[in-house]
């Protein structure tokens, strides 16, 4: 038997890339890895990076330059060596050169690969020499990720689909995760199971363009994330399914009718839509090849609503697109007015090399990014507000997800993805209870226990 190593991985970004280092972990258990919680004098420690933004990537070089002083004190003090492995986005398009630029680096492994980092470490172990996987092939990971999978609490994420084929001209997301593509629908459905067996409630199903879920069906026929939704739903204990990012193009033709019928009848779906927009100017989504319009989104939007009336929205904004004026600003602002958003993320733009947006005219200056986005997000903290705002008096079914700060405290979510803090609750975790709303804040509820549901 070998004794315990000890790994420690930071997450950067997306809740892909969460879920990514869950099932590291995953795959690196069976080796005798257990989780630390710190990189102090760790055997493995692994980034999983993200190379959205260029501050997101910059980062990950800071890190590493902490990482070196960890492992020189750890050889130092007899600790053996500390092996630094660099995962995720960053990996994947930059490759080779994170070594050259942090030689402390021992192995860099892509979003499509991790499943070889047994064989890679010990690669690194014997010899330090050919050290990057990287090559893009989904099916290859998941057939090769064990089965089992430790639950962490009554909510988790699972992969459904990766990759995208939309190429907005300001994102790297097409050439550092590769192609659309969808795991087969019996393959979610075995994981699902086997997290409902140890007490999950929910699971949020995710994909960079998850709408666009075709994975094949057990006759090989292609589902649509209707279909695979509804059949997750028959799975006992699984009670709530979220399912996120979604792409406005995703929802039209029939796949899109089903989603949205799957939201009015399908009870463990849940009221909440991650539906980026980007922005609202026709003339920045066109540059942006987003291939819709502020008109068609928010028709959709009333589509989706028409389903489920109280459905909380959610959507990404990038302020300061190359081109963007005044006036395609306030398009935007007029947009968020339309839309009523539960809660959203906003970013400035970030200029990323090789994007066909890096090399377009009329890059919008810093100051302006940063005014442009404090107005944003302003109206949309004052939108979140409100919508927070508007359920103090209801009851609603409260997932409790983990204890308090205070002594007997759960914080919960609510079906629309809100914090709940329930006073007297905590003997009530991993259960879905009654919870009568009484306060509100930006990013919170509290509610007292109505009684227990399940
Ligand atoms: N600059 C700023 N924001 C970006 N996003 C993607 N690429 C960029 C970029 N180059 C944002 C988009 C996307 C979210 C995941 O990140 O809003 O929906
Ligand atoms: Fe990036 Fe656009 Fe694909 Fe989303 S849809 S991952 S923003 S290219």
């Amino acid at each position: 038997m070998t004794e315990p190593r000890r790994l420690f991985i930071k997450t950067y970004g997306c809740q892909m890339n969460v879920y990514d280092s869950e099932r590291m972990a995953d795959v690196l258990r069976p080796l005798g890895y257990v989780m630390a919680d710190q990189p102090e004098g760790a055997d493995l420690v692994v980034l999983n990076t993200c190379h959205i933004r260029e501050k997101a990537a910059e980062k990950v070089y800071s890190e590493l330059g902490r990482l070196k002083v960890l492992r020189e004190e750890k050889a130092a003090a007899g600790g053996g060596r500390m092996t630094i492995a660099v995962a995720g986005c960053v990996a994947q398009a930059e490759g080779q050169e994170i070594m050259t630029r942090q030689p402390a680096v021992d192995l860099v492994v892509g979003p499509q690969a991790y499943h070889q980092l047994p064989e890679l470490i010990a690669r690194v172990s014997r010899k330090r020499g050919e050290r990057l996987a990287a090559d893009f092939a989904p099916e290859d990971k998941f057939d090769s990720l064990p089965n089992t999978r430790a639950a962490n609490g009554p909510t988790a994420f699972l992969t459904v689909q990766e990759g995208c084929d939309k190429f907005c001209t300001f994102c790297v997301v097409p050439y550092t995760r590769g192609a659309e593509w969808s795991r087969p629908a019996e393959s979610v459905l075995a994981e699902a199971r086997r997290l409902a067996e140890q007490g999950v409630r929910e699971v949020t199903l995710l994909g960079q363009n998850v709408n666009a879920y075709d994975g094949p069906g057990p006759d090989g026929t292609p589902w649509t994330l209707a279909r695979l939704l509804r059949a997750l739903a028959e799975i006992p204990g699984l009670d709530r399914l979220r399912y996120t990012t979604s792409h406005p193009r995703d929802f039209e033709g029939p796949g899109g009718d089903a989603l949205i019928a799957a939201h009015a009848e399908v009870d463990a779906v849940m009221p909440y839509l991650h539906l980026p927009v980007q922005s609202g100017s026709d003339k920045i989504l066109r540059a942006m090849n987003r291939k819709h319009t502020a008109e068609s989104y928010l028709r959709l939007v009333e589509r989706v609503r028409a389903a489920r009336p109280d459905l909380a929205l959610s959507g990404d904004f990038i302020v300061g697109f190359p081109g963007e004026t005044e006036a395609d600003f306030e398009a935007t602002l007029q947009l968020v007015r339309e839309s009523r958003y539960a809660s959203c993320f906003s970013f400035k733009y970030s200029r990323r090399p090789g994007t066909p947006a890096s090399a377009m005219p009329g890059q919008v200056p810093e100051e302006v990014i940063d005014e442009r986005l404090q107005r944003l997000q302003a109206l949309l903290v004052e939108q979140q507000v409100a919508f927070n705002a508007a359920q103090v008096g209801r009851t609603l079914p409260v997932l409790l997800v983990k204890k308090g700060r205070h002594p007997g405290q759960a914080i919960g979510r609510s079906p629309y993805l809100q914090s709940v803090h329930v006073n007297g609750a905590e003997q009530l975790l991993g259960s879905i209870v009654a919870v009568t709303i009484e306060g509100a804040a930006q990013n919170s509820l509290a509610g007292a226990l109505l009684k227990a549901a399940a």
